[in-house]
């Protein structure tokens, strides 16, 4: 302070607005736990080795037969798609965020006149990004650069590009697309609910201290409340690292969650994918000479379809496959999230839990009192008003796409307990990863009061009055849950909501539904991993609570899917 006085002396007032931010800087101490620069535990943060140049090497510009990538044009055809469907939806967790276009089960409803929503909760995932540096997609692009500079390869027809390709992604960090999916979902969060924030407030929002999980809640916040958002808001990004407790990245320290104890998604995809890749495989080893072409490298060439396309705008890979082969993709990467991360892992809802009793927790507007250590949870953090604040009319927080789905397990939802064949696609069902958490995906809760209980059917004409859409008693409160702006219908998973048109859930049963569920995870001890579709409801066939005591063998490799898996 001294210091700065004497510099203004000396610099005298014409400088005044300058020293002011001096000042700032010098004299807050911003803590670790809300420091956004310069970043801590980014993890790896490298750029693709080309920029992108569409304009020059998209070979087919916008048409009328295929349904582009928006805003990326290219337009190749796909051979089988008849109905002129857009196979970059049928990408799972590596798809671009659009609104579900099937829904759960319930249409979507006005809210009923007189209703306000007085609190909206987000989870929200990053954006689009760069595989992991170590991903099979790496190792593989090495591969076939290897095999076809030494000669054993000879690519011809729809492989005759692989003469001059190779593998020039970056890792981990978002891509161009994902800062727009993060942008647009902070513009129509900020549509959606702009009226809730109190432009008089500073939020708290969370996030990890991964780069692209930074980045994302950054990009949401210019979205919803331009580049002046941080006066609006303060980010928290929340330590993502081996044995650090962090509920929107709850693996950490769910240690059979990195283990084969909770692999079993990964083994029915590998059983999917020797069918569903058995003619496509046969098809590019024709075109390979020499080199023996696998299910593997089939695997791995339409995984890097959706990743060169959302780095690059434009990727070959993407028209050597049939719309049904498409069709396959998406169903694989159910097969994974479902036996890895949801119902059918025994670690499903022991990643998600922590989140569900942070929720509830918001729910209540107190904390909640957890032994340290007893979950996934930041403990010092929730226990302190400035970082787990309990009464916000908006809460933004943002996480992985594996953690969002065992978060959903963690909330006992049952329309994704699907019992996903291994061998033939499911038709109708809800696990469908790319409508469930895409790049972009969001998961938004509304705390709803209605001045009386609403009707559990909605009016069907258009003039109807009051009378028509309540019953007569006092103000009542609802949850109404949406995953990608469509409703999840909370009285198919809980009976006690009832079932109601508009799928919402009475307060005080859902409060008394949500208490039942944060004893049931499993993270920890010695259980044999399931074979297929044994675990059917998130947690292991003999739920054991070992917590405090027999600890696993210790974290092995991280199995997010956002890191992707060696086949
Ligand atoms: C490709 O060749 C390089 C250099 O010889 C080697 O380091 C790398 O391991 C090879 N990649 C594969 C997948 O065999
Ligand atoms: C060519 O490279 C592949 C992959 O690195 C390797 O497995 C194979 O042995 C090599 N073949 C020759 C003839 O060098
Ligand atoms: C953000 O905060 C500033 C300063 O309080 C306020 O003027 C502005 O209206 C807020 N932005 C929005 C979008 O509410
Ligand atoms: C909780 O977060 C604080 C602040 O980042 C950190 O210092 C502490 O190590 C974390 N605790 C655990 C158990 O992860
Ligand atoms: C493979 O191709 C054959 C012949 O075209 C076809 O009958 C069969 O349905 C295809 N199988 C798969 C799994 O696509
Ligand atoms: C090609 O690879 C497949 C699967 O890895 C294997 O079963 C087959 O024997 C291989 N064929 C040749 C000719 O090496
Ligand atoms: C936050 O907690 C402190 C200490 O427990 C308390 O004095 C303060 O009033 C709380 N602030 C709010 C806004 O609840
Ligand atoms: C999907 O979930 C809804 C309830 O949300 C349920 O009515 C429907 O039967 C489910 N679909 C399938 C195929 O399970
Ligand atoms: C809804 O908000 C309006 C305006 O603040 C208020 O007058 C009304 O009482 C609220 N209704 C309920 C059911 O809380
Ligand atoms: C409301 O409209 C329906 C037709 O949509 C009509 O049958 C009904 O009589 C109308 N009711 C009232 C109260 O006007
Ligand atoms: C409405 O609230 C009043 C006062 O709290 C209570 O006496 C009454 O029983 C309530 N009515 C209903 C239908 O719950
Ligand atoms: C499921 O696992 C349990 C415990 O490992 C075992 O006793 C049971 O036989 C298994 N059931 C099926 C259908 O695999």
């Amino acid at each position: 302070m001294l210091f700065l006085l004497t510099l203004m002396t000396a610099a005298g007032l014409g400088n005044a607005a300058a020293l002011d931010k001096k000042q700032a800087a010098s004299s807050s101490v911003v803590p670790q736990y809300f420091q956004t620069s310069p970043q801590i535990y980014p993890g790896p943060t490298k750029t693709a080795a080309i920029a992108p140049f569409l304009a020059q090497t998209n070979p087919a510009p916008i048409g009328t037969l295929y349904s582009p990538n928006q805003p990326l044009e290219t337009a190749v055809p796909i051979s089988g798609n008849t109905n002129n469907s857009n196979i970059f939806q049928l990408m799972g967790q590596l798809s671009s965020y659009f609104p579900n276009p099937v829904g759960f089960g319930v249409n979507e409803y006005a809210l009923p006149p007189g209703a306000n929503i007085t609190t909206a909760h987000l989870l929200s995932r990053h954006g689009a990004r760069y595989p992991t540096g170590d991903s099979s997609v790496s190792s593989f692009g090495s591969k076939i650069y290897n095999v076809t500079r030494n000669g054993t390869a000879t690519w011809t027809g729809a492989l005759s590009f692989l003469n001059t390709w190779s593998y020039t992604l970056g890792a981990e960090i978002l891509v161009a697309r994902g800062r727009q999916e993060l942008f647009d979902s902070g513009v129509l969060f900020y549509y959606n609910y702009g009226h809730l924030y109190n432009t008089l407030t500073k939020l708290v929002s969370r996030t990890t201290t991964q780069d692209r999980m930074l980045k994302s809640a950054e990009y949401f916040m210019a979205g919803f409340f331009g580049f002046e958002w941080p006066q609006n808001v303060t980010l928290e990004p929340i330590i993502e690292q081996p044995y650090f407790n962090n509920s929107l990245a709850g693996y950490f320290q769910c240690n059979n969650s990195n283990n084969y104890r909770s692999t079993a998604g990964n083994n029915a995809s590998l059983v999917w994918e020797n069918i569903y890749l058995k003619n496509a495989t046969q098809r590019l080893r024709a075109l390979s000479g020499n080199y023996n072409w696998t299910v593997a490298d089939s695997y791995n060439a339409q995984t890097l379809c959706p990743y060169e396309t959302v780095a690059y705008g434009f990727s070959n890979w993407c028209s050597l496959f049939t719309y049904d082969e498409w069709q396959g993709f998406e169903y694989s990467i159910d097969l994974q999230f479902q036996g890895n991360d949801g119902f059918l892992s025994p670690t499903g809802r022991g990643v998600g839990i922590g989140f569900v009793e942070e929720f509830y927790a918001r729910l209540q507007g107190h904390l909640y009192n957890l032994p340290p250590g007893s979950t996934n949870v930041n403990t010092t953090l929730d226990q302190m008003n400035n970082t787990f604040p309990l009464n916000q009319s908006l809460y933004m927080d943002f996480s992985h796409d594996t953690n969002i789905y065992s978060i959903l397990t963690a909330f006992g939802l049952q329309q994704f307990s699907d019992k996903l064949s291994n061998s033939s696609i499911t038709p109708n069902r809800n696990v469908t990863i790319s409508h469930l958490t895409p790049f972009g995906a969001r998961v938004v809760w509304e705390q709803i009061t209605t001045p009386q209980p609403v009707k559990a059917q909605r009016p069907k004409n258009s003039n109807a009055t009051m009378a028509d859409f309540y019953n007569p008693g006092n103000r009542t409160s609802y949850i109404h849950m949406t995953i990608s702006q469509r409703t999840v219908p909370l009285g198919f998973s809980y009976p006690e909501c009832g079932q109601r048109d508009d799928g919402w859930c009475e307060m005080g049963a859902f409060m008394n539904i949500l208490s039942g569920l944060l004893q049931q995870a499993s993270c920890f001890g010695n259980y044999p991993a399931a074979s297929w579709l044994n675990v059917t409801n998130g947690v292991p066939v003999t739920k054991r609570h070992l917590l405090g005591g027999g600890m696993g063998s210790g974290l092995e490799r991280r199995r997010n899917s956002d890191m992707w898996y060696d086949l």
